[in-house]
């Protein structure tokens, strides 16, 4: 799973993130170029039409609907089929993209939210990348507590924050499941 999150773990705030943080998206891509991405059906909607299907991914729609499409999408109408939709491209050995940039690995599936789809998987997960943000923001979607089994496993930096081009101050942390469940 991928996230970032303001200290008050907001995510999300009418269909979108309320903040504009550049450092983030560019390491929200590094991590995740060249794998494929499982999505919820709003997260989809709260990408940039001009930046979706986000490139050098599969990108896979999670969605209820039985007729909803949207070009660049593969759609799966539950979580555990969008993993195997995104097991397939291991499978296979198929190339995600002809991204000469991509460096994804194939048997990494990313699950980049938003927070409904991160708490079907949060117990089968086994890492979390979080951007804490070290601001407060208005916000209703919040990012899914992390219990006792979730262990920090590297901070970035190693003490303190960055500050972003934007003035914001955030930190990139890891997080491993020590006993992530088998679906
Ligand atoms: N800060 C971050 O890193 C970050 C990352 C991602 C998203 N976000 C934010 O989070 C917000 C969106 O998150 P959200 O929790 O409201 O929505 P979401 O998880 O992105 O999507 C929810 C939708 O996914 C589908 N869905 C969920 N569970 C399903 C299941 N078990 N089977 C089939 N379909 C299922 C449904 O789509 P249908 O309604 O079509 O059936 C549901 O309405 C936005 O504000 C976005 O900007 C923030």
């Amino acid at each position: 799973m991928i996230w970032a999150q303001s200290a008050g773990g907001i995510i999300g705030h009418d269909g979108s993130m309320p903040w504009h943080l550049p450092e983030d998206l560019k390491h929200f891509k590094e991590l995740t170029l060249g794998s494929p991405v499982i999505m919820g059906r709003k997260t989809w909607d709260s990408l940039n039409p001009r930046f979706r299907p986000l490139p050098g991914r599969r990108n896979i729609v999670v969605t209820r609907q039985e007729t909803w499409a949207a070009s660049g999408a593969e759609v799966a109408h539950s979580v555990d089929a969008a993993i195997e939709l995104a097991a397939a491209s291991a499978d296979s050995g198929a190339a995600v993209s002809a991204d000469a940039d991509a460096t994804g690995a194939l048997d990494t599936v990313w699950v980049i939210g938003g927070a409904e789809i991160f708490s079907s998987v949060l117990d089968h997960a086994d890492r979390v990348e979080i951007t804490e943000i070290a601001a407060t923001f208005d916000g209703e979607t919040v990012a899914p507590a992390l219990d006792d089994e979730w262990m920090l496993a590297a901070t970035d930096p190693v003490d303190g924050w960055h500050t972003s081009s934007t003035d914001l101050r955030y930190r990139f942390l890891r997080y491993e499941n020590q006993e992530p469940q088998q679906r």
